[in-house]
């Protein structure tokens, strides 16, 4: 384009999910059959491709444990200190085992008082005694405490002593049921030769593991769970303390992915021994050259996206992104040759967006309003005109960014604003607002995926990679998109996959 300067310019035409539909094909595909089995990272994988937002009215310990055992994966936010982010890794990764390797347990000096409140933290029903050297003493479950008033009376005087129904730690899982159910007891201490306790066993383990067989688990039977940092400041130290809480994924979250600092935080957590065997995603971008160079840095996966998200003005408020279908399009040249999975992250309004996605290139993608509504969202109910909403807002919105109190507020890092002191100087990149209130998310995820199998039934499409490599989009027009939705009707009934914006 020597000597004229337009074609640069204007290079592209962006489109997003409204501008697109999915082409018909012949195929032999049932919806039930199809297999939604995709990747988030090199290393892991998930039977639902859908991963919940970092931001602090979608994804904490709550939404991260359901995400996992419905078969996504839940990133959890960074608008919190950096102990309290790794409690909530620590109480994904002990919430539903085969095996819980490293049981909550107390001593036999704590108080029953301490004990409730233990058994509330983490939701469960009784602890191990142990004492300073690890031996096992006893147990204390429910049915100790269920008759004692006194909270102050100490747990050595209270819990059921050795000798108990103990198993050897290795013991296999057919087994342990076999010694559960023979002396009808609930928890199974393991313990080694020198009686020290090394895990539990718990019948509602078991049964969680029936109930939820596509659950995405780690090696050890454990749930996944991701964790979102920064890049600078105390970063760091915060993926190093969600690193040895035992996270699968750190996200490095930020706005804009394609920048030096952004870069180096993957390609040092990559290099460190510490991180090693833990995936490091990068983001978000939305060119070729920025997923190229998240790539090149080492990444484990690309995030994707920069201002499509239903909170987000970034696109107004500073004039920059790529509508979402052609961003997606654009990095899956750089991540697919590389064999890195690209997550579409922002601006998912129906289920029918997912397979869109997907078949830009996506491997998985993150939703934010879609799960800001669902009963395991942080944050409560409220009742306007008779209906139930929860909040919802962007992690660039005021609100987010200001700091609270004493505390820092680490969202506006994410906006490259961590050196703007005052709150009346920040520039928001989000708004704050609310969301229809949508149940349990369950409900939710059933509805999500059971779109995404219509859209494989109509592709012919059995896999996810399928779809990738077979869909094709028609592009439509204004007209085309009002034929899509409902029209000529005054509608009288809700749809539970279906509500007009
Ligand atoms: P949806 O459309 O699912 O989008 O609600 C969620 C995604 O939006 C991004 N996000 C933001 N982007 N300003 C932005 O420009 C913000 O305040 C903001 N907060 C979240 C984020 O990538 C999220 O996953």
């Amino acid at each position: 384009h020597e000597g004229n300067a337009v074609p640069d310019k204007f290079a592209a035409l962006g489109l997003t999910f409204d501008d697109v539909l999915l082409l018909p094909y012949e195929s032999d595909v049932i919806p039930s059959e199809a297999d939604t089995t995709s990747r988030v990272t090199k290393r892991i994988s998930v039977s639902m491709p859908l991963v919940s937002s970092p931001m602090d009215t979608v994804t904490e310990s709550r939404m991260a444990i359901s995400m996992a055992r419905q078969g996504g994966l839940g990133v959890l936010h960074r608008n919190l200190s950096i102990e309290d982010q790794a409690s909530q890794v620590d109480l994904v990764k002990r919430s539903e085992a085969g095996m819980v390797s490293h049981p909550v347990t107390t001593g036999p000096q704590a108080t029953l008082g301490e004990v409730d409140a233990l058994c509330a933290r983490y939701r469960v029903s009784g602890l191990p005694v142990v004492d300073d050297d690890g031996q096992l003493l006893g147990i204390v479950t429910n049915r100790d405490l269920r008759f004692e008033s006194d909270q102050g009376r100490l747990v050595r005087d209270v819990m059921t002593p050795m000798p108990l129904v103990t198993g050897h730690v290795g013991i296999s899982g057919d087994d342990a049921m076999a010694l559960l159910g023979k002396h009808k007891v609930e928890k199974l201490p393991l313990v080694d030769d020198s009686g020290r306790l090394r895990g539990l066993i718990t019948v509602k383990d078991f049964a969680k593991s029936e109930k939820y067989p596509n659950a995405t688990k780690d090696d050890a039977g454990r749930l996944r769970v991701a964790a979102a940092v920064g890049f600078h400041g105390d970063a760091w130290k915060r993926a190093m303390t969600l690193v040895d809480a035992g996270v699968d994924l750190i996200v490095v979250d930020t706005a804009h992915g394609h920048s030096r600092g952004v870069l180096d935080m993957v390609a040092q957590l990559k290099k460190d021994p510490a991180a090693a065997g833990i995936d490091v995603m990068g983001g978000s971008v939305a060119t070729r050259e920025a997923a190229q160079a998240l790539v090149d840095a080492g990444a484990d996966g690309v995030r994707v996206g920069v201002g499509p998200g239903s909170i987000c003005t970034t696109r107004v408020v500073a004039g920059v992104g790529v509508p979402q279908v052609t961003a997606i399009y654009e990095a899956s040249l750089a991540t697919k040759p590389a064999g890195v999975p690209l997550m579409g992250d922002g601006g998912l309004q129906y289920s029918g967006d997912i397979a869109k996605a997907i078949v830009a290139g996506a491997d998985t993608v993150m939703l934010g309003s879609l799960l800001a509504g669902v009963e395991e969202s942080p944050g409560e109910l409220v009742f306007i005109n008779g209906k139930q909403f929860k909040t919802y807002r962007g992690m660039g919105s005021l609100g987010a960014m200001q700091s609270r109190g004493q505390s820092r507020s680490f969202s506006k890092d994410r906006y490259f604003q961590a050196d703007v002191s005052a709150d009346d100087q920040l520039i928001p990149e989000g708004v704050e607002g609310q969301v229809p209130f949508r149940g349990p998310l369950s409900g939710v995820a059933y509805q999500l995926v059971g779109g995404l199998r219509q859209s494989m039934w109509y592709c012919g499409a059995r896999t996810i990679p399928e779809l990738q490599s077979n869909g094709r989009f028609v592009r439509i027009t204004a007209a085309g998109l009002k034929e899509s939705h409902p029209h000529d009707i005054q509608m009288t009934v809700e749809a539970p996959n279906y509500n007009r914006r």
